[in-house]
């Protein structure tokens, strides 16, 4: 009989996390679920019992920003002897806003999150997949991590560090037996379009010298084409995992992967020019 696999996931609350959580339960999977407020399960709870999975899932409390919420469950981890076969860092957030508008402080927040809260997590649980020389490391990034957009600029920033970090500890822990890997979505239906949406004081100033401009890309985003079903990322994770020598990187939804094609293949004029247009700012 083999082991069964264990994987640990941050930002379990909703989107692609909460549904990693279940696809990969329904796989067979003991999940770790984790969530800064895990008043939130409910969503997860409901999902997991309507896929008759919901015994293979524990909730755990963590905050990615959180250094002593990231020590207190290596120890859980530890305590109960357990081994962890994928560690996926999922939490994270946009913030939306000009470069002129954005504050250090929101800057740095962003940064915590999605740079530092990820790099952290994956460092507390590195010494365990080295003793156990094996397991997974998974980076939901973004086709953000790949490119700049108007209006996103701290969320790319943030996902193009995440990208460099996890470049270099793929090549640092190739001989370790420790995979890892880079998800990068385009737009898909998830909170991180509603209640998780964030957009710099300064931009939603009407006093900005944006204002105009920002009212113009928010129109843009807020009538948006249908986005596809996050499920796919979910199952795509999942066959991630079963893979032993995955690669870095993949890319998924039909706008990074345009993005992407033409980012390689325009000349960078005619690039720049289309994704200025594509964003609205300018009319
Ligand atoms: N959906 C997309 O179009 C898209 C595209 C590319 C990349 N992504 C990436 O996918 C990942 C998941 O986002 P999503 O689209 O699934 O959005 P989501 O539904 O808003 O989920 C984000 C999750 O992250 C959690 N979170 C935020 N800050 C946290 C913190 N400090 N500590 C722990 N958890 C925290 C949220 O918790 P709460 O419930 O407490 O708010 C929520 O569970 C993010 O890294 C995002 O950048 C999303």
């Amino acid at each position: 009989m083999t082991a069964e696999r264990v994987a640990l996931i941050t930002g379990a609350s909703s989107g692609f996390g909460l549904l990693t959580c279940v696809t990969l339960a329904g796989r067979g999977w003991r999940v770790l679920a984790t969530m800064r407020d895990p008043a939130r399960r409910e969503k997860l709870d409901a999902a997991a019992s309507a896929a008759g999975v919901a015994e293979r899932i524990e909730v755990h409390a963590l905050d990615v920003t959180n250094a002593e919420q990231i020590a207190a469950l290596v120890d859980v981890v530890a305590v109960r002897s357990l081994r962890v076969d994928a560690v996926i860092n999922n939490a994270g957030f946009a913030l939306a806003g000009f470069a002129e508008d954005t504050t250090d402080a929101e800057l740095r927040r962003q940064f915590e999150t999605n740079f530092f809260g990820a790099t952290a997590v994956t460092r507390a649980f590195l010494p365990l997949l080295r003793r156990q020389r094996s397991g997974h490391i998974v980076m939901i990034s973004s086709v953000s991590g790949r490119m700049g957009f108007p209006g996103l600029g701290s969320y790319a920033a943030s996902k193009f560090a995440l990208e460099a970090w996890t470049e270099t500890l793929r090549m640092e822990v190739e001989s370790l037996g420790i995979e890892v890997v880079l998800i990068e979505p385009g737009a898909f239906e998830t909170d991180i379009w509603g209640r998780n949406a964030i957009v710099s004081e300064g931009t939603m100033d009407a006093k900005s010298p944006n204002a105009e401009r920002i009212a113009r890309w928010r129109k843009r985003f807020e009538n948006p084409k249908v986005r596809p079903d996050a499920q796919e990322v979910a199952n795509a994770i999942a066959r991630v995992l079963d893979d032993p020598k995955p690669k870095l990187r993949y890319v998924f939804g039909p706008d990074a992967k345009m993005g992407l094609r033409m980012r390689r293949w325009l000349p960078w004029s005619i690039y720049e020019r289309m994704v200025i247009k594509g964003s609205g700012i300018d009319g």
